[in-house]
Order: C-alpha cells, then structure tokens, then sequence
C-alpha cells in the first residue's frame, strides 16, 4: 500500500476507530493492522483530521486518542447514533447552502436518504426568499434528498414530518419543549430555534414529485457575536456554547434523522397530524397574519388534514391558510 495518495476513505476509517474508542488511546500499528495500511498512511490520515479541527492527542508509546469533548459534526459520529438506513452523508466545512449541493447530487441520482451537512453556509437559504443565518460551528445545516410517492399537494407533509421529528429530538436532547409555529419553524420558548425549507422538483405530467430537498436548520449554540439585528429578537439557540455538551450535534442530527425517517415512512398517518397539533404553538391563540395589504388580526381554530391553519378572522368569517406567514 503506497502512502503517496492516501486511499480515499482512510480518513473516515481512522476517525471511525477513534470515535468508536473515543477518550481512550489507540496504537498507530493498531490501526494500521485493522485498515491494512501502512502505520505512515495513519500518521497523514490523522494529520488531516486535526487540521480539519478534531481535537487528536499523539502520545509516544500510546497511540492517538480524540479528545472526548470534541464537538465536531462528523459522518462517523452522526452513523453511532443511527437507527435507520441512510446510504451517506456528506460533512462539509463551509458551503454556500447544503441544499444547493444536495440539488446536484439528486440530479446526479444520488439514492433517496442522502445527507448533506455543512458547519457553515455562507449561503444559508430561509423561506420566501430569505437568508439563513449560518454562521461555524454554531448550527446543524442539514439536508435530505428524497424521492418520495407523493402527489405535488401532499409536498407539504415532508415539512410538517421534519417539524415534528425536530421537535421531539431538541426535545429528547435538551429536556426543552419544543414547538411547532405553522407552517414549519421549532420554537422554543417562544423563540425561533429551527428553520425547516423543502424545496422540490416535480414532474407536472404526472402531477407527482422527481425528488425533494429537506433543509433543516437548526440554532445549537449562541452565536459567538450574537444574532443579526434582524432576528436578534425572534431567534435563538438550544444551547451556550461555554457548556460542554458532548458530540451533541452529532446526537442531535442522527436523532432527527432516526425520527424523521419513521414518519417519512407513513407519511399520511393520522397520527402526524395528531403529534403537530399538539405541538402547535398556535393553536387558540391570537395571531396576525402578514401580507402584503397589511396586517390582520385572527384567532387560530384548527389545522386541518392538508395542515391548513383555520383562522377565526375579526369579522366572524373563518378561512383555511395554506401558506403565508404569521406571528403571535
Ligand atoms: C426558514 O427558517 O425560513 C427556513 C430555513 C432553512 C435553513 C436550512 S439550513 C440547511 C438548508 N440549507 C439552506 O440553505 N437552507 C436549509
């Protein structure tokens, strides 16, 4: 085995033995015997990884070990929390938007399940055409290609699933509860701490859908220079960043996963429909609905089986909202 080019998957292999015996120390020869390269291929293999910012500890006559509090989002880590089958995922350290480069890899026919994550986007896109706030190392970026049996009308409970998989795993994470503002942002504590933006390509002679692209955003750690002015007063994050919160974004994104994926699975059961509307943070409220003639005042009755929201307006007439945007 040549250690000139490193075999492409050498890295993932050595950060798989390192997070499988994470905190405790591992030979290079070890390694080398178990992925049958040289012990020079394992010394590059890790030299990358601490460039890449895993936090490795060569001692003489030991081996190597990563540093149990190491808080890197990685594949590896993402796969040890995994119930489900997902055929890859994909960490980058800064992209313009994971769910642009999800969009090539669908139409390069990547399989259904694909992930895409990225520390930071510079790029981040939010809904109606807004920007995502996705600064390093404070977020989990994340999308999901899908290939979904779905009529174009039912495109919406993709989205209303990743809302309520989110939910539960922020929930099983951090002990917070976790609610779902119609349409699809998480909000805890009455403020925004995941964006969800499906984006699809549908087949219009068939009314059906070719692939669709989940992006999920969520806000782990306070940004180290606050929220922009913007969303200072609406947004907010699960954790501090001071806390020594151990692999959580890796636990955080497999669990998402692992929820998602069960209800993607029976995606026009009852029961989704059930957990959302518990979940609503809406739900008997009064709320304003924005457009762009103004604003309007309404009480939110109900979310129906399109998950439309019913609105009481001021006038005693009801209306079903499909889309748009609202406040409490
Ligand atoms: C919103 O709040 O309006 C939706 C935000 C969606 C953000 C996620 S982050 C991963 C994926 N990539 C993007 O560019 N957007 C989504």
């Amino acid at each position: 085995q040549s250690d000139k080019g490193m075999q492409p998957n050498l890295k993932e292999g050595v950060l798989a033995l390192l997070e499988n015996g994470k905190g405790q120390d591992i030979s290079g020869s070890e390694m080398a015997e178990r992925l049958h390269v040289s012990r020079n291929a394992i010394w590059k293999a890790i030299k990358q990884l601490k460039e890449e910012g895993y936090q490795i500890e060569a001692a003489t006559n030991r081996g190597y070990c990563l540093h149990s509090d190491n808080n890197i989002v990685s594949a590896q880590g993402i796969y040890k929390y995994l119930t489900v089958d997902i055929p890859g995922i994909e960490v980058h350290k800064t992209t313009v938007s994971t769910n642009t480069i999800l969009r090539e890899k669908a139409e390069e026919n990547s399989p259904e399940g694909t992930v895409v994550i990225a520390e930071e986007q510079t790029g981040g896109r939010g809904r109606m055409g807004r920007v995502f706030f996705s600064p390093a190392e404070t977020g989990l970026y994340m999308s999901i290609l899908l290939r979904p049996q779905l009529a174009v009308s039912e495109a919406l409970n993709i989205t209303t699933c990743a809302a309520v998989a989110v939910a539960e795993a922020i929930e099983m994470n951090t002990g917070i509860e976790a609610q779902i503002k119609w349409v699809n942002d998480i909000y805890c504590g009455n403020k925004k701490v995941c964006g969800i933006l499906t984006e699809a390509s549908f087949d219009m002679e068939n009314m059906g859908i070719n692939y669709a692209i989940l992006g999920i955003g969520i806000n782990v750690f306070q940004p180290r220079n606050a929220f922009p002015d913007e969303i200072r007063d609406v947004a907010d994050a699960l954790l501090n960043k001071e806390d020594n919160h151990e692999d959580f974004r890796n636990r955080l994104a497999a669990q998402v996963l692992n929820r998602f994926m069960k209800y993607y699975d029976n995606i026009n059961d009852r029961k989704l429909l059930e957990e959302y509307k518990r979940r609503s943070l809406l739900l008997g409220r009064e709320i304003n609905i924005l457009s762009k003639e103004g604003t309007q005042k309404a009480t939110a009755l109900d979310i129906d089986e399109q998950f439309r929201l019913k609105v009481l307006m001021q006038d005693g007439t009801t209306k079903f909202l499909s889309s748009g945007e609202v406040s409490v």
